[in-house]
């Protein structure tokens, strides 16, 4: 039976009218959380990746609209800001559009709201913890990148969901993190949640990730993801796509693990979704100490896109979907026109 253990760690909570964020960028050394009732905080911690994963982000701009409502600030301001301070995650629009879709402007109908999104993604994740549980074998070894669990979603997680479901099922399985560079969400949060729920994991570098893959010694990979476009094409955390190509080339199962919010189908195809670039400085240090010569220019994308062709599968709550995915995402968003 899927749980959710005693030990999650809740990124996010909502009381009395204040939004409480864990800080990730002080994580695993601290667990301090940000208190606000003020949108523009909510959006200066998403800018910053204090709350972070795609998930994650829309039910906090989703909180964040309601500060508004309750403030009488402008809500159409307060989306604008919002759902610019990201532009890759399209969950981040998505739970925008929602709350004010389904509100007509009205503080207490937007919290209501806010809130059924927020435990909607709970179990959304349980459900595709699930179902993606049943793709992982007894004694596998999996790899994952960045970090897709509570601290992405606020459940149990997307694709780390589908992990801790398969160990919660007795599955004697273990787990590569990527440590994830440059911000090291594997290594400062994967890492901490895995520990937490006392699944045997070890630590890798990223570029350690296609010589082990080639070596027979990964089973299975499971990813998140920000986008997913119409065709299938998966936008997710940097150096994703590398892992997709080694895995193709070694005979290995790739599965993306995301929300059905995360499916964008007014993008038809991958290179439509814009990729954030961020400040070079992540680049050219490590935990804030400079590592390159002063001056050095750095690229700094924090996403790509792997390309449908190189997915195994998508799992969502609504099922697991295969190629061609054109057809199967079109007959799971628009079940009525596919039928057609
Ligand atoms: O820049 P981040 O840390 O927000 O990037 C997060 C990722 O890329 C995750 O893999 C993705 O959002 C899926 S989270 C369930």
């Amino acid at each position: 039976m899927p749980r959710t253990s005693s030990t999650q760690i809740q990124p996010i909570e909502w009381h009395d009218g204040v939004l409480h964020i864990i800080d990730q960028t002080l994580l695993p050394a601290e667990a301090r959380y940000i208190e606000t009732s003020d949108y523009r905080a909510v959006a200066a911690a998403i800018r910053r990746l204090a709350v972070r994963g795609a998930p994650l982000i829309g039910i906090a701009a989703a909180y964040g609209v309601t500060l508004a409502a309750r403030g009488g600030d402008s809500m159409t301001a307060a989306a604008e800001e919002l759902a610019a301070t990201r532009p890759t995650a399209v969950n981040l629009r998505w739970a925008i559009e929602r709350v004010l879709a389904a509100t007509g402007g009205d503080a207490a109908l937007v919290e209501a709201e806010a809130i059924r999104m927020h435990q909607e993604q709970i179990a959304s994740d349980v459900r595709s913890g699930e179902l993606g549980a049943a793709l992982i074998a007894d004694g596998a070894t999996v790899l994952t990148h960045c970090n897709t669990g509570s601290l992405a979603t606020g459940g149990i997680g997307s694709a780390l969901g589908v992990v801790k479901t398969a160990y919660w099922q007795g599955k004697r399985i273990s787990v590569l993190v990527d440590e994830t560079r440059p911000l090291l969400q594997g290594a400062r949060l994967t890492a901490w949640e895995l520990a937490r729920e006392g699944i045997p994991h070890e630590l890798i570098v990223d570029s350690a990730a296609a010589g082990l893959i080639a070596r027979g010694r990964v089973q299975a990979i499971v990813v998140g993801a920000d986008r997913i476009a119409a065709n299938g094409d998966a936008a997710n955390k940097v150096g994703t796509y590398g892992l997709a190509l080694a895995a193709q080339a070694h005979g290995v199962p790739f599965y993306v693990v995301a929300p059905a919010s995360t499916i964008d189908a007014r993008t038809a195809r991958g290179s439509d979704i814009v990729i954030e670039e961020r400040d070079g400085d992540e680049v050219t240090s490590f935990a804030s100490a400079r590592t390159a010569p002063d001056g050095t220019a750095a690229r700094n994308p924090a996403f790509d896109v792997t390309p449908a062709h190189l997915i195994t599968a998508i799992i969502s709550e609504r099922g697991v979907l295969r190629a061609p995915y054109p057809r199967t995402i079109a007959a799971m968003t628009q079940p009525a026109a596919a039928a057609r």
